[in-house]
């Protein structure tokens, strides 16, 4: 992660959803005050307490890395996002402590920590692992401020040092909640960050991710986190935008929302593997050396991820695993389900190509047959202008779709 190891690290933890100016300032004042050779940005994987569905991982790891560009010093980490289960602040220290080996770990926090940290897990093993470096605001009260972190020396040993920033008050609750009624954000989030909530369209699918339970929207994240090794960043942000647009048009068709999210986060988990891995595992997952055949280099990581996650959890029912396996073909006789994935991977939010707009119009008026017709087309027509040859599931999926009368 690092070329120099680093003996005075800050770890600053967060859900950032979204990350703000007010936390730019944190990773800002602390390099410049405290005596550390970095600050580890880490956006939390599974949140201990489960009160609202946070968003995928990998927009809110994008969000902190575009955040703290340009800060030296500031360094996005992806550990507890890829560690397995919840995350506790104690554990990540430990993991931490174990990599770096470091003269001394500051964990970075606001001014509320010192009368809620009682509640955190394993507090006083913590404290005496870690320092905790309390940000003050220009409108703290820091004579209070003082009494509880003297107060909290005594109860629990702990180290409690201050630093100091501009008297920021932003709340990433109350930006997702102007998100959410179609208001600016007005410059509070760095200006990279608030062009990609705009361009994924984030925190306007509340009411949808509302209406998975908890326990479900819990196991969305854990297989999220699966996945994250297997993909690249840019990779990452495109899966979770096909998993968000998924579970937006499974919300308008009647077809199971976290279903549709789940494919869509798990659908191009082989697409970085080696091309002889992914033609080994699509053959195993095809069992067809005709069909097999019929899958060139770009298309083979479908039927690939299908085995890799029949592999995680051998529960998993055809569909789910078709849906993924023909993911960039199509197939003829796809359930919704599966025509969902395929569209959503062609015309998610991160998508931009000319005459995209009918194919969503299509689809969001819930004519999904429609929609693939369309999306087929625009895919034939792309694949003539380069010269490649069509494939022959998708023409016989295009047939079904599109009737005989088709040009195809
Ligand atoms: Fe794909
Ligand atoms: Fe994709």
């Amino acid at each position: 992660m690092m070329e120099t190891p680093a003996k005075r690290i800050a770890l600053y933890g967060g859900t950032f959803d979204p990350f703000h100016n007010a936390h730019r300032e944190v990773v800002r004042s602390a390099l410049s005050q405290l005596p550390v050779d970095c600050v580890f940005v880490m956006p939390l994987g599974q949140a201990p307490h489960k009160n609202r569905r946070i968003s995928p991982a990998a927009f809110r790891f994008e969000m902190a890395r575009l955040g703290v560009e340009g800060i030296e010093g500031a360094i996005v980490s992806d550990d507890e996002i890829s560690t397995p289960g919840v995350d506790y602040t104690y554990e990540t220290v430990l993991r931490l402590k174990e990599q770096f080996d470091p003269e001394i770990i500051y964990i970075l926090a606001g001014s509320d920590v010192l009368s809620s940290i009682d509640s955190w897990f394993r507090v006083r093993d913590l404290l005496r692992e870690a320092t905790l470096a309390v940000v003050r605001r220009g409108s703290d009260h820091s004579g209070d401020m003082q009494a509880k972190a003297k107060e909290l020396q005594k109860r629990c040993g702990a180290r409690v040092v201050f630093f100091d920033m501009p008297p920021l008050t932003l709340a990433s609750s109350d930006l997702r909640a102007r998100i959410e009624k179609g208001q600016a954000l007005n410059g509070q989030c760095p200006a990279q960050v608030e062009s990609l909530i705009q361009r994924h369209h984030l925190y306007t699918f509340s009411s949808v991710y509302s209406s998975i339970s908890a326990e479900k929207w819990s196991h969305l994240i854990e297989m999220e986190g699966l996945s994250w090794p297997y993909l690249s960043q840019e990779r990452r942000v495109h899966s979770a935008s096909v998993a968000q647009y998924a579970g937006y048009l499974a919300s308008l068709t009647g077809v199971d929302i976290a279903r549709a999210m789940e494919c869509g986060l798990l659908h191009d988990l082989a697409k970085q593997l080696p091309l002889r891995e992914q033609r080994e595992l699509a053959g195993a997952f095809l069992k067809d050396d005709v069909m097999l055949a019929a899958f060139s280099e770009e298309l083979l990581h479908g039927p690939a991820a299908a085995e890799i996650i029949s592999t995680f959890d051998d529960s998993r029912d055809e569909e789910f695993l078709n849906a993924i396996a023909f993911h960039s073909t199509a197939r003829p006789g796809m359930s919704s389900l599966e025509q969902i994935l395929f569209l959503s991977d062609k015309i998610a939010y991160d998508r931009t190509f000319c005459r995209l707009e009918p194919i969503r119009a299509l689809a969001e008026g819930g004519e999904l047959r429609a929609a693939m017709a369309c999306c087929l087309r625009e895919v034939f027509n792309a694949l003539v202008r380069e010269g490649i040859a069509l494939n022959p599931i998708s023409l016989a999926a295009y047939r079904e779709y599109a009737g005989d009368s088709s040009l195809y």
